[in-house]
């Protein structure tokens, strides 16, 4: 009697009694007679949970390392962009500024030359939040005593000692799609450039990195939102 190369191989996932998953590796191999008749089967299973929950925590600290390294990157690049418009827009709400102290309201310029400092005001704004997003600068930073926590949440928290500070509100909630999302520079459900930059929460992001810090969320829709910054109580 010979025995054959597994011919079906599948890894099964099994719910456990406690809600939990385990897997089975499980290997059917053909045994065969000199005649190369197949005469039976042999099953083998092996437990391989510890193996396939190891890599699905792999890739998500994967996951997680790319999103933090795409943050990072658009980051780098709106700070050089916005250095350049910073000195740019200096002069695009400064003369318009010149030019509206010798003008009377009723001049057909008056009008146009307020609408352009306005605009050049409020792109300034940005680039103000672009800045403190690329600026990152880490000084002054303290210990402090603090609450000891743990929780996990919108981001794996680490146990340890932190100082966590909520802001909480009884808006619309945020959906698990956005909730992805809302910390990237520029992502906004607001009108662009009008009522939102979508650069809040990429500079609170950059902030609490900066301070090896944590964000967990809490949602529900039409609730509202909690979010809790975890700052580490020890700097290292
Ligand atoms: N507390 C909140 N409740 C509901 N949605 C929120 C909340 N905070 C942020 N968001 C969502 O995340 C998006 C990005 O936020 P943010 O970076 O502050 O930019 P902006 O407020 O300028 O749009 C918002 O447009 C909104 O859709
Ligand atoms: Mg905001």
């Amino acid at each position: 009697m010979e025995t054959g190369v597994a011919d079906f191989h599948v890894i099964e996932p099994k719910v456990k009694p406690d809600g939990g998953h385990s897997y089975i590796d499980v290997s059917r191999i053909p045994l065969y007679d000199e005649a190369d008749r197949v005469v039976g089967l042999l099953v083998t299973y092996e437990d391989v949970t510890e193996k396939v929950l190891g890599k699905q925590e792999k890739a998500e600290l994967e996951a997680q390392l790319r999103k933090a390294e795409k943050m990072e990157a658009i980051g780098t690049l709106a700070g050089g962009v916005a250095h350049d418009l910073n000195n740019i827009l200096s002069g695009v709400v400064s003369y318009p500024q010149m030019l509206l102290l010798d003008l009377s309201e009723e001049d057909p310029f008056y009008k146009p030359l307020q609408n352009i400092r306005k605009s050049g005001e409020r792109a300034a704004a940005v680039v103000h939040d672009l800045l403190s997003l690329a600026r990152r600068a880490v000084e002054n930073m303290e210990s402090v005593d603090s609450l000891s926590t743990t929780h996990s949440g919108y981001e794996e928290i680490p146990p340890g000692d932190y100082a966590v500070i909520d802001v909480a509100d009884s808006g619309t909630g945020i959906n698990a799609t956005d909730l992805g999302r809302i910390f990237e520079p520029f992502y906004t459900k607001k009108k662009m450039g009008r009522s939102g930059t979508g650069l809040g929460l990429a500079v609170v992001w950059g902030i609490v990195k900066d301070h090896r810090g944590f964000i967990d969320i809490r949602t529900q829709k039409n609730h509202g939102t909690t979010f809790s910054l975890y700052f580490p109580k020890s700097l290292v």
